[in-house]
């Protein structure tokens, strides 16, 4: 046995390896498996349920995994904090808060959530603020389809690998995407967004449908923790601005209305998807990244909310 990957996070309480630590969380944790893959997208029902993974990377991109890690599933709203950030980069703070805002909604994912007075979606982290987010990245007469490239390659920035998108889950969602029809319709009414709704649905609808793996998702966390630098490529992705903005919004709007709750309880900057993706930064420590589809009412995974809540736990990952 070796020290190297024993974690030096302060206040760990961690005495093993952590390879060997990282299995036997998912072997505790994985043995009870309750919720429900998500029931709006047709393809993501059908699921395999039992899948599972942890990934933790260090900020010089080393990635622990176990469990399903290097299995691909689509990025989902995961994505949402990604695409925020690439606005941001590429517009500043003043342009892109006069469209989105940066407070909690309190309410669900999908609903609409726009500001008394100025009309804005609350905040970038639900349908309404990434569907506005999706428009800011690249020249605004972009097509849905140059639009849609720019992002799936900032987001490979991230991750330090090209990714690709899954076009039968993007078919799916699209059959069914109503709600975030009515959405950007409401937000081209507000010009809140200057394009048409249903270019701007389409190309977030496949912007959620990009795939990773739960490996991906951790270094893609990393990126954020580490300041924006990808530890593996080292690629300066984003400046140090953006990531404080994006991460401070992923504390308080990150996991929805269950956010208050993951603040209290597990204390780090996270984002969830509804394909059962979770990462979490430790800022200057530690990507980290779970995956299991069966969700909360919430929408984020059961299962990667206890993973997440055991690693806090026990590597005093609570910033508090
Ligand atoms: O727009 C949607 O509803 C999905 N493509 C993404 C939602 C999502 O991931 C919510 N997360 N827990």
């Amino acid at each position: 046995a070796s020290v190297v990957g024993k974690t030096n996070v302060p206040g760990s309480k961690i005495n093993s390896p952590i390879p060997d630590y990282l299995n036997l969380v998912l072997r505790e944790i994985g043995a009870d498996n309750p919720g429900q893959t998500a029931a709006y997208i047709p393809e993501l029902k059908n699921a395999d349920p039992d899948r599972l993974a942890i990934a933790v990377s260090t900020m010089d991109g080393y990635v622990y995994t176990a469990g399903d890690a290097e299995l691909e599933f689509s990025i989902q709203s995961i994505s949402k904090a990604f695409v925020y950030a690439l606005a941001l980069e590429e517009h500043g703070l003043e342009y892109v808060l006069k469209r989105i805002g940066v407070e909690p909604s309190g309410e669900a994912f999908n609903e609409l959530s726009l500001e008394k007075g100025t009309c804005r979606p609350l905040n970038p982290m639900i349908n309404a603020g990434a569907i506005a987010a999706h428009t800011l990245v690249g020249d605004a007469e972009l097509s849905e389809g140059e639009r849609f490239e720019k992002i799936r390659k900032g987001l490979s920035a991230f991750a330090g690998r090209e990714l690709g998108h899954d076009e039968t889950v993007f078919q799916s969602e699209m059959k069914t995407a109503y709600r975030n029809f009515a959405i950007a319709n409401m937000l081209r009414n507000y010009n809140i967004i200057c394009q048409h709704p249903e270019d701007v649905v389409t190309g977030y609808t496949r912007q959620c449908a990009i795939n990773v793996t739960t490996r991906d998702l951790a270094l893609m966390a990393a990126t954020l923790a580490n300041g924006g630098i990808q530890p593996v490529t080292g690629e300066r992705v984003v400046g140090r601005h953006v990531v404080r903005q994006v991460m401070s919004v992923m504390l308080t709007c990150g996991m929805y209305d269950e956010a208050g709750e993951w603040l209290a309880n597990i204390g780090f900057p996270s984002k969830s998807g509804v394909a059962g993706g979770i990462i979490g930064c430790l800022p200057s420590q530690v990507g980290i990244a779970t995956w299991s589809p069966r969700l909360d009412t919430h929408g984020n995974s059961v299962r990667g909310v206890r993973m997440c809540k055991r690693l806090s736990d026990d590597m005093g990952m609570h910033i508090m």
